[in-house]
């Protein structure tokens, strides 16, 4: 489990504020979890269509998300990837990387049970992932 830790409870807290409220002892829980990911600029992260694996939590770099001829940048401490895994529908964007990018990803399973357990949470992903929707679907 030690090599998939990439930050310490702290550095997780710090990078992602979704995760400021969490203990100390569940962020390290959550660490366990997280696999890291890597992409270089030009990388498809994300296509469109496909069926969701897995939620990405960018650490470091930058990536576009394209959707109809929008492109929405998303930086460290950005996520993205929830949608299809909330909704169960596939990915409804492609997702490019800018940059050379790091990542922490929980797959669906770790990712849903997470939201289960921490409610809080749960309802500011969804909210997110509406907001998102709905700003797609006014393209
Ligand atoms: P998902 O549908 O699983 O895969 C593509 C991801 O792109 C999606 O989840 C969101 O995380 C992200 N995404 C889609 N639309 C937007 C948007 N309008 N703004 C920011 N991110 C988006």
């Amino acid at each position: 489990a030690a090599a998939h830790k990439t930050f310490t409870p702290e550095e997780l807290a710090e990078r992602f504020p979704l995760f400021s409220n969490l203990t100390p002892e569940q962020r390290e829980v959550l660490l366990l979890h997280f696999e890291t990911r890597t992409a270089q600029p030009g990388d498809r992260i994300i296509r469109a269509g496909d069926a969701p694996d897995n939620v990405y939590f960018i650490s470091s770099g930058e990536v576009e998300v394209r959707v109809a001829d929008r492109k929405i940048p998303l930086t460290a401490g950005d996520y993205f990837g929830e949608m299809a895994l909330l909704s169960g529908k596939p990915r409804s964007a492609d997702v490019i990387a800018l940059d050379y990018s790091k990542f922490v990803t929980l797959n669906q399973n770790d990712f849903r049970q997470f939201l289960r357990r921490f409610p809080e949470i749960r309802q500011q992903v969804a909210a997110l992932a509406a907001e998102r929707g709905e700003m797609n679907e006014g393209f």
